[in-house]
């Protein structure tokens, strides 16, 4: 079988959940290929090599322009914190070496578009990690979608909740805190948390044309581990907006980590004319449908669909009906379309042209709550 030669960089969180979806591949698919670990690479080089024992890389780098120059990887896997993705997806394009970036794609449509433009230029096949499109209820949310069964759609209601970063004690910057740093992060929770759920909006409900948002930073100020500092904190800590879809449809969407007691709430609902949909990544093998038509009154409502048959989407290649899968799955069930698509010659999605929509939705949410007034995302219709 053909080989994917593998140069992940970024041993964190994702690292973890990119490796596991590579070595996991063709135990369940057949995408005619199969991914070989070659090289981890890591600014940190005791984790790196760690994480090389752990899950069998066959070396070890430090410095990820390594990787662009090296013959034996055909495939750059970026894992890296927000504010690096834009230079390893660049060099990586004009190495001509295949890419897959985790979200969101970069911190602004500035550092984005020339990414895009990269991958363009080069014609390098190219994948965004928004995995929860390829969580298989939600894949089915977008199955029933198609099949017309929701109608006219009238509104997109999506939440994303955490509550980690409530302690005025907890530092910016660095490991995984990273996150709480603007110029490391771009955003707070409106790229971090919300991306996601921006792009299953617009994966299901097409375009997001206008936003108006209410931003808020509620700890003003926080100790950053790489200065030694306390510094003003530049993300958002909470971000609601409501937002206009091309289909003419209302969304609202809510992103926190001060959600007391939510670790991790991310839902979705879509009510159309003729039926609705809902699905709470808690209970993730579940998609809750209500059929308005075609159905008699007095039978009328709501089905919890048990997302494991056969016949839905990914389940058939995993165990039997009745049996779930979990978190870890969508990124497998991302990385077996991504490898399909290499060998047949489709198109990907989401690509990186696809996630800078998702990025321009995002920049017009800051940009609205920085100026509270509504804003046009620009977004390709
Ligand atoms: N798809 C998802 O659901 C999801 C979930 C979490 C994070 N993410 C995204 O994944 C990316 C990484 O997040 P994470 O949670 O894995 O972060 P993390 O902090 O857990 O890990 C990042 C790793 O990158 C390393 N690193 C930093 N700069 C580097 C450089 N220049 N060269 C090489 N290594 C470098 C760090 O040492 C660290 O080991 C971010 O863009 C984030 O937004 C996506």
């Amino acid at each position: 079988m053909k080989e994917l030669r593998v140069g992940l960089v970024g041993c964190g969180f994702m690292g973890r959940t990119h490796s596991n979806a590579h070595r996991r591949l063709n135990n369940f698919f057949q995408p005619g290929r199969r991914s070989v670990l070659k090289a981890i690479c890591d600014t940190n080089a005791e984790k790196a090599q760690a994480f090389a024992e752990t899950w069998g890389y066959e070396r070890v780098e430090t410095d990820w322009r390594k990787l662009m120059q090296a013959p034996d990887i055909d495939l750059i896997d970026i894992c890296v914190p927000n504010f690096a993705h834009a230079e390893i997806a660049i060099a990586a394009a004009q190495a001509g070496k295949i890419i897959i970036c985790e979200k969101p794609l970069a911190r602004s449509v500035a550092e984005a578009e020339p990414m895009v433009e990269a991958v363009e230029k080069a014609g390098v096949p190219n994948l965004v990690m928004f995995n929860y499109r390829r969580v298989p209820a939600i894949s089915l949310a977008k199955q029933l979608i198609d099949e017309g069964r929701i109608g006219r759609p009238y509104h997109y209601r999506t939440n994303f909740l955490q509550d980690w970063t409530i302690s005025a004690d907890v530092p910016q910057g660095g490991d995984a805190l990273w996150r709480l740093d603007v110029k490391a992060a771009g955003s707070g929770v409106t790229g971090d948390l919300l991306a996601h759920n921006i792009d299953t909006a617009m994966y299901l409900n097409g375009p997001i044309t206008r936003v108006v948002a209410r931003t808020e930073t509620f700890v003003k100020e926080r100790m950053h581990t790489l200065t030694g500092k306390v510094e003003p904190v530049g993300i958002d800590d909470a971000c609601l907006f409501i937002a206009e879809f091309a289909n003419g449809s209302l969304g609202l969407f809510e992103s926190t980590r001060y959600a007391r007691g939510h670790k991790a709430l991310k839902t979705l609902e879509l009510n159309g004319a003729d039926g609705s949909l809902k699905f709470n990544l808690e209970e993730m093998e579940y998609l809750d449908y209500f059929q308005y038509a075609g159905v008699e009154s007095h039978v009328r409502g709501w089905r919890r669909i048990h997302v494991t048959n056969g016949e839905h989407p990914y389940m058939s290649k995993y165990w039997v009906p009745g049996l779930v899968i979990g978190y870890e799955h969508s990124f497998l069930n991302a990385l077996a379309d991504f490898v399909e698509c290499l060998e047949t010659g489709r198109k990907f999605q989401p690509d990186f042209r696809c996630a800078l929509q998702t990025q321009k939705v995002c920049e017009a949410v800051i940009q609205s709550g920085k100026e509270g007034r509504w804003v046009e995302t620009g977004v390709e219709l």
